[in-house]
Formats: structure tokens, C-alpha cells, sequence
């Protein structure tokens, strides 16, 4: 086993982002960079044997720093969206940075996704690990108290396994999760891929995927993934403007716990993913529309990709009847998300 280190890239202000590959003899290698604790790569064997790339990503800094999608990244002070940028806390109201129409999404604008974490290697019992550190100062987008926060990539046999971890000297809402675009078959789009979410209900949204406060039952709804169903049967019945999957789902049951099965009928790749959060954040890549041009210079068309966010419910902080996603000072926030790679059939 070992992690490789290499740069990446530069910084306009020469700031160096570093890559980091780790492998462990299992199949499974994993490149992850320092800018935005991106997970760059994924190789994984398909049922032959063959190594393929299941993330979405670029090949070259230089598009990362330009604003993207969040491929691979990690995403915080708090995923997903907080309504209208803003949330009382203890009494006091604070102000966000508003980055999606006048709401708050994936921790604002120059957010953990666009910082160069600190790198430390580290082999381990459980394989080589990658510790990503990272202080988000007081005010930092918005967000009250000084955070210092760790994420630790660790490849485990054939998973990759994140471990985050965060503390802060005020009351603050956390909500940590990474937004890697799988793709099994390594090309084309996630509609063949065949999902399966231990899910029962999931989180009703408006038009602004602001929700508003209730737990609804996925009986007779197109989101319905307890049973195993291709990612395409039912997408293009889903949302509109566009359409597609874009919802978190309560995952059943508490503690580090299954949470979806993705497979690939093709390749036979299969991704098993376990969580200890309350909530996963299926998303089918519906605003990619072409535009964009990946690794291997491959155009990144609508659904050429699916990120499946492990997270709090949107929209927390304002919402009393969800889990909370408020960390107090003397309290550690902990999260484990693993997505473990097979090939079969
Ligand atoms: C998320 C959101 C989507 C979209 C993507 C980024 O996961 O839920 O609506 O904003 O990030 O394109």
C-alpha cells in the first residue's frame, strides 16, 4: 500500500495543489487533490478485471478553479441549500452568502470546495490514509465561529472510506459531504445504472428545492428506489427545468448503515454506500448539459453522472423538526460515508 504524492498544479498566486494517489494492491486506486479535497479519480475493476474511472472530473487544475459543479469536492460549512441565505441561531440572525438565486448552496460562494486543504499520508491498519485539514474563520461565508475541520480519506480493501470531523469556539451549523459524480461505466450516462436507496421517505421541496418542514412516503412516487429500478425508467417524468432526480432521501434506520447499491449492468461494477447520516442527496447531473468537457476529453452531456450526497436534510438549521446540524462549542461533529466497490455477474 502507499500514497503517492505529486503536484497537481498552481494557484494564480503560486499556491501549489498538491495530488495524492492512493493504492493498496486491492484494484481500487483513488487520486484525490488538495483544492477542494476533490476525489479526482476512482479506478475500480470491472467484471474482467479492467480498470475503469467512475468519477466525473477534470484532468488539469486550471478547469477546477473556474467554477464547476463541485466535481468530487467536498461541501461545506453546510451542503446543500439554506432558504434565503439565512437562519437564527441562539437569538441572532446571520446573513449568508446567497450563491443559488437568493439561497444559500453548498457552504457559498469561495467555500470548502475552492480551499487548498493541508495533506498528511498516513499508512494505517485499515489502508493508506489521506488526513485533508482545514480552519474556516469566523464569518467564513457568513457562518459564525472559527470551524477547524478534518477529512480523511482512507482506502479500505476495496472502498473508499471519508471520515469527517469538525470542531468549533461558537454554535454553528455543519453539514459535510462530497459531491463525486459516479459514472460505473466509466462513459456514457448513468441511465442504465440500475439504483437501490434504503429508503422510505424522502424530503418534499418547492421549485427552489427549499423544503418545507415535512417527511413525505415514497409509496406510488417516481422516486421509489426500494426496489432495484434503472436510473432512467422513470427521469425524464421527474422535476422540470430541468428534469431529473434532485432530492434527498431519508435513509432508514441510524448508525454507520447501508444506504444505496448502485450497479452497472455493463462493467458489472457495483458501489455499495454505507452512512451514518441521516439523509442521502441523490443527483442525477441534470444541469450538465454538454457544456463541459472532462477528463480523457469527454464531454460531460445531462445525466453523465450521479452523486449520491450523504448529508443532513437541506435546509436544517431552519428546520426544527429535522435532525439539527448545529455543533457547539466542546461538542466534535463526526460523519463515515464508505463506498465500496465490487465487480460482478
Ligand atoms: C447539488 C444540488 C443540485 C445542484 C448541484 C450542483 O447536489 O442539489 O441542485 O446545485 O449540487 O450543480
Amino acid at each position: 500500500m502507499a500514497i503517492e504524492r505529486s503536484a497537481f498544479g498552481e494557484l494564480p498566486d503560486g499556491t501549489e495543489v498538491a495530488s495524492l494517489i492512493l493504492h493498496n494492491g486491492s484494484g481500487v486506486v483513488a487520486r484525490i487533490i488538495t483544492w477542494g479535497g476533490i476525489v479526482a479519480e476512482l479506478w475500480c475493476p470491472d467484471r474482467h478485471g479492467e480498470p475503469g474511472d467512475v468519477v466525473l472530473g477534470y484532468d488539469h487544475l486550471e478547469p477546477y478553479l473556474v467554477r464547476h459543479p463541485y466535481f468530487g469536492a467536498i461541501c461545506g460549512r453546510v451542503a446543500n441549500r439554506i432558504a434565503h441565505a439565512r437562519f437564527t441561531l441562539d437569538g441572532q440572525t446571520y446573513q449568508l452568502a446567497a450563491n443559488d438565486g437568493g439561497h444559500a448552496l453548498h457552504g457559498g460562494l469561495d467555500a470548502f470546495d475552492r480551499k487548498v486543504w493541508a495533506a498528511e499520508g498516513a499508512e494505517t491498519a485499515d489502508g493508506p490514509a489521506l488526513r485533508l485539514t482545514h480552519t474556516s474563520p469566523d464569518g467564513d461565508e457568513g457562518y459564525p465561529g472559527t470551524l477547524d475541520v478534518e477529512v480523511v480519506y482512507t482506502l479500505a480493501g476495496t472502498a473508499l472510506r471519508i471520515d469527517y470531523r469538525a470542531v468549533t469556539d461558537r454554535p454553528t451549523p455543519v453539514n459535510l459531504t462530497n459531491h463525486s459524480y459516479f459514472n460505473l461505466a466509466g462513459a456514457g450516462t448513468v441511465r442504465d445504472h440500475v439504483l437501490r436507496l434504503e429508503a422510505d421517505g424522502y424530503v418534499p421541496v418547492d421549485a427552489d428545492f427549499i423544503p418545507g418542514g415535512e417527511i413525505a412516503s415514497l409509496d406510488g412516487t417516481l422516486l421509489d428506489f426500494r426496489q432495484p429500478t434503472p436510473v432512467g425508467e422513470r427521469i425524464d417524468r421527474v422535476n422540470e427545468n430541468p428534469t431529473g432526480y434532485d432530492h434527498c432521501y431519508v435513509v432508514r434506520g441510524t448508525g454507520l448503515r447501508p444506504c444505496a447499491v448502485l450497479s452497472e449492468p455493463g462493467s458489472g461494477r457495483v458501489m455499495r454506500v454505507e452512512t451514518n447520516e441521516p439523509g442521502v442527496q441523490l443527483y442525477t447531473g441534470n444541469f450538465l448539459d454538454g457544456s463541459l468537457t472532462g477528463k480523457r476529453g469527454v464531454r460531460y452531456v445531462k445525466h453523465a453522472g450521479l452523486c449520491l450526497e450523504t448529508q443532513h436534510y437541506p435546509d436544517s438549521v431552519n428546520q426544527p423538526a429535522f435532525p439539527t446540524t448545529v455543533l457547539r462549542p466542546g461538542e466534535t461533529f463526526t460523519s463515515t460515508t464508505r463506498f465500496a466497490f465490487s465487480a460482478e455477474g
